[in-house]
């Protein structure tokens, strides 16, 4: 990997006819943990976020609630923007279908597809669903109650009737094949790669790119009665925000292709088949990655509109506090894997990774540099071996995240630091520098200037997943501001500098029973 490659990284945009809940919180989060890495690793970022506007299910819900699209999109894309804002979320960009960049690009993409021949007008007659916005195939339809026919998704189909645009999507596949087996890294997990490939080979039939039996969309240039189908619509935002149909200057050329688009696993062939089909068709290329994440279920249930049990990342802010609840998000799972969000789990991660492991390492030592070192870095001399072994394992920290970062292993990234949270609480142990006082005051100075410039490390590197409270460890060391990136890993604490008043980054959480008891 070239360290200087731009670096271009995609949220889904999220559709407006739900508020935002964990699994939207998620994906950003995990998305603005990598726009950070990238940033403090000295890479050029652009991190796009927005909202996917347009659709038969938007028009639906704004009419059910007397409102214009337009009007009920204004309204769903601000509580995702505060959303952004309530998880300290680093976007560099946030793009709306309903914007006119986007449907100009959008219309621009059309009117190339159909220049090369790859769209045709045809008669389409099938199965589609509202609420997925996807056409099914019969043979994919399975039973629902009383008779009825079900998208595999659980959602409801309708039978649909109309004159569509097609894409030729048939004639892709073999070429989509051979991509995918030049581009071993494009689609991740391996498992996920391997479904897409499956369903490649399994045929390709043209896609229905338009629709007429509504109007909230984008209208077919040249073919107003018609309104572009909304995954056509919605993909193409991706180049749209880079000022697509400009693809010689402005930052198409610096940042496409992108060099990962975070999705859920639900969404993964739109953004690997049709969206590398569209691309290829138009003469562009494909994206260099697309990571398909699992899905959260809560207290071991599905989060559905029927249970109500949809948490909005307030709830969770409110109750958790923002860095633990990222924290827990990118540390529980595998990522790429399902999981449960549950009460206990996060209780457990918060006071044990979080206030008992960190939280605590940085308290005794700043609170032990505060009461015994004159409120100053200490004085360092010679390191014993004990010490250069711990800082050692600091200063190999960077080199053995990247690669794990690189590969959205978050959960072994935070795993490799916190193993040296762990060594360091050793050593304070071992070290005992609470005795040194007496004993050998000089010696209590260099283990606590090792502790102290350990964690200056994790400070650093903890900053991505948890910005405020490793900002708050940063400024308890009196770092300046402006050597906080990866670069300024080697340099060191100057022994002497003033220290501020220490104080805890990680409380304890205490249940509210408990807590109303004591
Ligand atoms: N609008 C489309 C995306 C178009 S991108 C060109 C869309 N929007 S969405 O709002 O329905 O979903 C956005 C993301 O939220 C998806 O990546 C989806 O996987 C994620 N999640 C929704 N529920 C989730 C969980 N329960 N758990 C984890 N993520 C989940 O799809």
């Amino acid at each position: 990997m070239t360290a200087d490659r731009p670096y271009f990284l995609t949220t889904p945009i999220y559709y407006v006819n739900d508020l935002p809940h964990l699994g939207h919180a998620y994906t950003t989060v995990a998305c603005d943990v990598l726009a950070r890495f990238m940033r403090l690793d000295g890479r050029r970022v652009k991190f796009l976020t927005g909202t996917d506007e347009h659709g038969q299910k938007v028009e639906r819900s704004a009419q059910a609630r007397g409102q214009t699209p337009q009007q009920f999109a204004d309204e769903i894309s601000g509580a995702f923007r505060d959303m952004g804002r309530l998880l300290n979320i680093s976007n560099d960009d946030y793009i709306r279908t309903t914007e006119e960049r986007h449907v100009r690009g959008v219309q621009a993409l059309w009117q190339e597809l159909e220049r090369r021949g790859e769209i045709y007008l045809g008669r389409f007659a099938g199965w589609y669903s509202v609420r997925d916005e996807a056409f099914y195939d019969e043979s994919e339809l399975v039973d629902g109650p009383n008779g009825s026919r079900l998208a595999p998704t659980g959602a409801d189909v309708e039978w649909l009737e109309e004159e569509n645009y097609f894409f030729r999507l048939s004639a892709w596949q073999d070429r989509l094949l051979a991509w995918y087996e030049a581009h071993p890294e494009a689609i991740a997990p391996r498992s996920r790669r391997n479904e897409v490939i499956s369903f490649v080979k399994g045929g390709l039939k043209d896609l229905s790119v338009s629709r007429t039996s509504f109007s909230w969309g984008i209208p077919v240039p040249g073919n107003p009665q018609h309104v572009i189908y909304v995954w056509l619509d919605a993909l193409i935002n991706y180049i749209t925000a880079l000022g697509y149909p400009d693809t010689d200057s402005g930052e198409y050329p610096v940042f496409w292709p992108a060099e990962l688009h975070m999705v859920g696993k639900d969404i993964l062939r739109f953004h690997t088949v049709y969206w590398h089909a569209f691309l290829m068709a138009a003469g562009l290329e494909p994206p260099r990655r697309v990571f398909a994440h699992g899905w959260w279920t809560v207290e071991g249930q599905k989060m559905s509109k029927s249970l109500g049990n949809f948490i909005p990342p307030q709830e969770l802010v409110d109750e958790y506090g923002l860095d633990p609840v990222r924290y827990f998000m990118l540390r529980e799972l595998p990522f790429g894997s399902d999981g449960d969000f549950s009460h206990r789990a996060v209780v457990s991660r918060l006071n044990g990774d979080l206030a008992n492991d960190f939280g605590n390492l940085a308290q005794r030592v700043l609170a032990m540099i505060n009461r015994n070192c004159g409120a100053a870095v200490p004085e360092p001399g010679a390191f014993a071996e004990a010490d250069e072994k711990l800082l050692g394992e600091a200063r190999a920290l960077l080199g053995r995240v990247r690669p794990l970062i690189a590969e959205q292993a978050f959960h072994l990234a935070l795993e490799t630091i916190w193993r040296v949270v762990a060594d360091a609480n050793r050593y304070v142990d071992e070290q005992a520098p609470w005795a040194l006082r007496r004993t050998d005051p000089a010696r209590m100075g260099i283990v606590l200037y090792t502790l102290a410039e350990v964690l200056r490390h994790l400070g650093i590197l903890t900053q991505p997943f948890v910005p405020d409270a490793a900002a708050d460890l940063l400024d308890q060391l009196a770092v300046p501001t402006d050597a906080r990136s990866f670069a300024a890993l080697p340099e060191k604490l100057p022994p002497g500098r003033k220290l501020p008043a220490p104080h805890g980054i990680f409380p304890r959480f205490v249940e509210a029973e408990a807590a109303a008891q004591s």
